[in-house]
């Protein structure tokens, strides 16, 4: 293809798709050629994002139609979808279909949980609704891009925020049989990671100067931890998960503990991390307690790990917007284009957000 990829977003005016414009503003080879949204279409862009008005002072939201028109008309396009669950699916599935009528081959990374199942009655198990697309769940594969090397469906499914960290910092040591698989999970996230309607439970004089749990062991995104976890490392785990909302606007920090399988010392268990993740170039295991600061609005996770009386503390530090939902699928993309995995994703943390 001649001059950049035609890029488009669904979810236009929502936390994850304005955090995808920043990145595909700077990308090398993607150029954002659709934000759409279903409540501002033909709004100004920048009135959502004004943090990125420079980088598109006369882009507006598009419909629907627009959309379709795009993909219908370039023969290779990235789509992500930022839109919610329940949402997302059927939104794809009608993109999709005209453009497989129309000829032309859109690529898709979802960023929300539709198509993270592998069968639509787990998926209705979890979220209580029938799903959007189930003939469509086989072409799609769900899985953090450092622990999957070979990719065999024409589309992704993003894991999600939570299930990044926890994969990442869980996966080499199920794999390399260094745990046991009965592991405890405590995170906090950002409130960003709530999306951008303010609600009671996540609003931020709530939030703010605070920090509580939710969904303590009931977390809906566990299933799919344990699916993911299942397909990257051959082990079934259970994964004990407490979240917590932290009075922060970005970035997540994960603590995972477990018991040891046998007499490994932290230098072994950090040397396992380094081997799984060598050639890796967004993850980064050191003897330093990762730290939100370090990665927030990165593409970038921060991993760590100590040993003590046969227990392990593996500790994880990613931005729950980029590495956990827009940098993560930008990631894929490049993939399934053929590009330098990295492309457009190198910026390091700011340090002071
Ligand atoms: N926030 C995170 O840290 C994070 C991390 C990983 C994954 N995710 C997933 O990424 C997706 C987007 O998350 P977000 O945080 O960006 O959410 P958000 O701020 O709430 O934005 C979602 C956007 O989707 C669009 N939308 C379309 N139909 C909708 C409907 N029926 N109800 C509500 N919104 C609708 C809206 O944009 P328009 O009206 O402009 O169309 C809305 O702004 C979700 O599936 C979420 O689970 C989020």
């Amino acid at each position: 293809m001649n001059g950049p990829i035609p890029a488009v977003v669904l979810g236009g005016t929502g936390y994850v798709a304005g955090e995808l414009a920043r990145l595909l503003a700077g990308h090398p080879h993607f150029a954002l050629a659709a934000l759409m949204s279903d409540s501002a279409p033909g709004e100004p862009v920048a009135a959502a994002f004004p943090h990125l008005a420079s980088a598109y002072p006369r882009l507006r939201f598009s419909s629907q139609d627009d959309v379709r028109g795009i993909l219908c008309e370039t023969p290779q396009a990235a789509l992500f979808s930022a839109a919610p669950h329940g949402v997302s699916a059927a939104l794809i599935d009608a993109l999709l279909g005209a453009a497989a009528r129309a000829g032309t081959h859109p690529r898709v990374v979802d960023i929300s949980a539709d198509f993270r199942y592998r069968s639509a009655e787990e998926y209705t198990q979890v979220y209580r609704h029938a799903h959007g697309a189930p003939a469509r769940l086989a072409e799609f594969t769900c899985a953090v891009p450092e622990q999957l090397k070979e990719l065999t469906t024409p589309h992704v499914a993003h894991p999600g925020c939570f299930a990044t960290a926890i994969l990442l910092a869980s996966v080499p040591l199920l794999k390399a049989g260094l745990i046991a698989p009965s592991i405890f999970v405590s995170g906090v996230t950002g409130s960003t990671g709530s999306g951008r309607k303010p609600v009671p439970g996540t609003h931020h004089p709530l939030r703010h100067g605070d920090l509580y749990s939710y969904s303590a062991l009931q977390h809906r995104h566990v299933p799919e931890v344990t699916a993911c976890a299942r397909a990257a490392s051959g082990v079934t785990a259970q994964y004990a998960f407490v979240p917590h909302s932290g009075p922060f606007a970005r970035g997540i920090h994960v603590t995972l503990q477990a018991a040891l399988t046998g007499n490994s010392n932290s230098e072994q268990v950090l040397g396992t991390l380094r081997a799984y993740y060598e050639g890796c170039p967004f993850v980064r295991v050191s003897t330093d307690a990762p730290r939100v600061k370090d990665v927030a609005a990165s593409n970038y996770a921060h991993l760590s790990a100590v040993v003590m009386g046969g227990t392990v503390a593996v500790l994880c530090a990613i931005d729950n917007l980029n590495k956990g939902a827009a940098g993560g699928a930008l990631q894929w993309m490049n993939r399934l284009f053929g590009l330098p995995e990295t492309a457009g994703l190198t910026a390091p943390a700011p340090g002071w957000t």
